[in-house]
């Protein structure tokens, strides 16, 4: 058998560093944007589902056991253990959802031995984990008395790595494993985020699903250009066309879908966006974003301000990104506005009135309000530089919730995030 490409690429993204840590928040693997809003979104997302299976266990008097489908360095885990409670109050202690002593087990499989033996290094003395180079195209890698899992777990498109019939025995698997019931995270790669606007529309009848993919952002902008990218095939893939796979697949072993969760993660600041590679009309728009972020350091909001160019044939997607365009340029100009009106304008601002109206759908309203709330009342804060660490920082925060109100789960983001109960009929 061919050695995947896969295995080449993640042990040179290893070796290159990519899956440290701390690679500094404005490019990488572990930027701004993947901290503070796609590993939190997905922390929400999964909330109510994690919840749930905690409360059975605490019935059943049984702990959690977690599998996660191409694993990396132990990302996943990570994220799971972090998800805290709804609404805490400032002064709530940071209750977590599943603490460590419900976790019965973690089991976290990858095809590259190099990420196993970076999550090995990151977790080795804690026994409740284990990590196993396996290849998922060979179906769910279980050994023959394994017990049944909880989560079926999955984050930041592992699954995208398999073709249809791939995915198809992975389901199969877990469909035949779990107990009477058990979630399914199928965190996939979208098909119509604005970075690849030529794969929207669908392979010509018998082409190839999977589509060209390339891992050039985890080097930094200024040698991006120098280094061969690291490509691989991934198939991309639109909201309903994976509820309908998943319902499908799980229908014929006799699970059902009880509850669902399909949300679009990174609208307009995937991975892809920066490096303009599959589409040169996309804008560094994430790089800004993480620059909101940064401590100390002040961002150029124009450069925020987005200018959609639709793809012909797709006239609900046009529409989609239009309002949400204008509703994204909206919350920064009243960001540029708020300040302005403090007398702090600069020049070449623009200077449009954006008050919100009843014309804007509420997360529009919402994310006004709030910005406007947080120049105003910023005057208490008497040391350094209160626009590059409140302000902004509030700013990326409200544009995050912007997209969390307005995302509608139809592939059209970098991330698709598939939350599935399943439920033994
Ligand atoms: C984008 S990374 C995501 C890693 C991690 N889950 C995270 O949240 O950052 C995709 C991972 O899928 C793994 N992978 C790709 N093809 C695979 C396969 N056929 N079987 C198992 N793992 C695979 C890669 O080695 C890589 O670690």
């Amino acid at each position: 058998m061919i050695e995947p490409v896969e295995i080449e690429n993640y042990t040179q993204l290893v070796a290159a560093g990519a899956y440290e840590r701390d690679s500094g928040g404005l490019f990488g693997k572990q930027d701004n944007v993947r901290r503070c809003w796609e590993d939190q979104i997905n922390r929400q997302a999964l909330r109510d589902f994690l919840s749930a299976l905690v409360e059975e266990k605490l019935r059943s008097l049984s702990r959690l056991r977690v599998i996660d489908l191409g694993c990396g360095a132990g990302e996943g885990y990570e994220i799971l253990t972090t998800v805290q409670h709804e609404g805490m109050g400032v002064g709530a202690d940071h209750l977590r959802v599943m603490p460590d002593w419900i976790l019965g087990g973690y089991k976290g499989v990858d095809i590259s031995p190099a990420m196993i033996e970076k999550a090995r290094e990151r977790y080795s003395t804690d026994p409740k984990l284990q990590f196993e180079v396996a290849d998922l195209r060979d179906g769910l890698p279980l050994a023959p008395d394994e017990e049944p899992y909880d989560i079926y777990f999955s984050s930041f498109g592992s699954l995208s790595h398999l073709d249809d019939d791939a995915l198809g025995r992975v389901i199969d698997g877990i469909c035949h494993h779990m107990g009477p019931r058990a979630v399914f995270v199928g965190d996939m790669v979208g098909r119509y985020s604005y970075e690849w606007q030529q794969y929207w529309d669908a392979p010509e009848e018998g082409a190839e699903t999977m589509r060209p993919y390339s891992m050039s952002y985890v080097y930094p902008p200024e040698v991006r250009a120098d280094v061969e990218p690291l490509t691989f095939p991934l198939r991309f893939w639109g909201g309903c066309e994976l509820v309908d796979f998943v319902c499908a697949r799980a229908g014929r072993h006799g699970v059902d879908i009880a509850r669902q969760d399909v949300r679009d993660r990174s609208i307009l600041v995937g991975r892809h966006m920066d490096t303009a590679e599959f589409n040169p009309n996309a804008r560094p728009v994430r790089r800004v974003v993480a620059s909101l972020h940064e401590f100390n350091r002040r961002t150029d909001l124009r450069e925020l301000l987005f200018d959609y160019l639709p793809a012909p044939g797709h006239p609900e997607l046009n529409h989609f990104y239009e309002t949400y365009q204008m509703a994204w340029n909206n919350v920064v100009l009243a960001r540029i506005d708020a300040v302005a009106g403090d007398g702090h304008r600069d020049e070449g601002e623009p200077n449009q009135p954006c008050e919100a109206n009843d014309n804007h759908p509420e997360g529009v309203c919402k994310a006004i309000h709030t910005i406007r709330n947080v120049v105003a009342n910023v005057g208490w804060f008497e040391m350094g530089d209160p626009l590059a660490n409140i302000i902004e920082p509030q700013l990326g925060y409200v544009l995050r919730m912007l997209e969390i109100d307005l995302q509608q789960g139809l592939g059209a983001a970098h991330g698709l995030l598939g939350i599935f109960e399943l439920v033994r009929r």
